[in-house]
């Protein structure tokens, strides 16, 4: 049975993360990860404490096992930490926080309290900082992954942090879809994986029936790198740009920036609208490369199961035959 270092380090049998996608994560999901042996994290970026104990709550009566939340620091006030370190879970999942954020604080009000820390990085400086700041583990976050991510691929970037944080454990995440991707994240000298857009295709995502339908339309060469989601929330990101579906809203808007910029108000409420009615075409669909991987919407727990036994198929077969053909 395939077992890494942050098995041990979370507690859990798969090295096999569900990223905290906000509100694209229930605890359904969360649950569903963590009860397959894998690692739920919940999103809580823009969660009041109270939801964050009702969501936690919820958690615990569906799983036993260990489960993360995750803040996205740079729009976190204190109050949201202290809201998270309340809900005690395992992990505290942290990503982009501006460059002043006192990391070492934050991880270690975590820690005070027996809670371990992933922070997501997309830069090897941003992992390093992460490690000084006392973080047990560290996400690297390819360009390839849907939602906010940096410029660099996965596979320079999983490697070049790898070596960067040593002993540190490394988590690969951006463009892991599969088994095959969990294999390759290992052959990089990662412990393991954090998914996002693959559990998005998930009868316990709460993306509507539609979107899901986008993400097993996509052939996963109709992303797009932008800025036109968040110039339309108005919300200014530390270094990210965000990976979403080339739909009619970003095709509208593409090259059209400047325009954007004046009209925010009135776009935003169009966009509002559309994701009140679920519609792919006219809101934002953050979703990574790995759409071209996925044709079926799977519960998560499957998918954990699936990713682990065909990464143990390649390992213990595929490659030891090329070894002695
Ligand atoms: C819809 C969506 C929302 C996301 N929101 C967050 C978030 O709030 N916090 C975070 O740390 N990462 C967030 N991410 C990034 C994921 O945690 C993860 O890094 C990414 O999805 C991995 O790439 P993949 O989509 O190729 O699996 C989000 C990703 C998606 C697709």
């Amino acid at each position: 049975m395939l077992r890494t270092r942050i098995c041990d380090l979370l507690g859990v049998e798969h090295p096999v993360l569900l990223g905290g996608m906000s509100t694209h994560t229930t605890p359904e999901m969360v649950a569903g990860v963590s009860n397959a042996g894998g690692l739920g994290i919940l999103g809580c970026a823009a969660m009041s404490p109270e939801s964050m104990a009702r969501n936690a709550a919820e958690i615990r009566a569906m799983s036993d096992r260990p489960f993360g939340m995750n803040l996205l620091l740079f729009m976190a006030n204190d109050e949201a930490v202290s809201g998270v370190l309340a809900a005690s879970p395992d992990v505290l999942s942290t990503a982009w926080a501006f460059p002043q954020a006192d990391l070492k604080a934050i991880f270690g009000r975590a820690h005070e309290v027996g809670i371990k820390v992933c922070h997501m990085a997309s830069t090897v400086p941003e992992a390093q900082r992460a490690v000084e700041s006392g973080a047990d583990m560290v996400v690297a976050q390819g360009t390839e992954g849907g939602g906010h991510v940096g410029v660099m691929g996965t596979m320079p970037l999983v490697r070049m942090v790898v070596k960067a944080v040593d002993p540190v454990p490394v988590v690969a995440a951006g463009g892991v879809g599969d088994g095959a991707g969990l294999a390759a994240a290992l052959a990089l000298g990662a412990e393991g994986v954090l998914l996002g857009t693959r559990f998005l295709a998930s009868p316990e995502s709460p993306l509507s029936a539609d979107k899901k339908q986008a993400i097993l339309d996509s052939d996963g060469h109709d992303t797009a790198l932008t800025e036109i989601p968040d110039l339309i929330s108005g919300r200014v990101w530390p270094g990210a740009y965000a990976r979403t579906k080339r739909n009619r809203l970003i095709e509208d808007w593409w090259g059209r920036e400047g325009e954007l910029r004046y009209r925010r108000t009135e776009v935003a409420a169009l966009v509002a609208e559309a994701h009140q009615t679920g519609d792919p075409d006219n809101s934002v669909l953050y979703t990574g490369q790995t759409a071209g991987l996925i044709n079926d919407v799977r519960p998560v727990g499957d998918i954990v199961r699936d990713i682990v036994a065909d990464a143990e198929d390649i390992l213990k077969n595929r490659i030891p035959s090329m070894l002695n053909p």
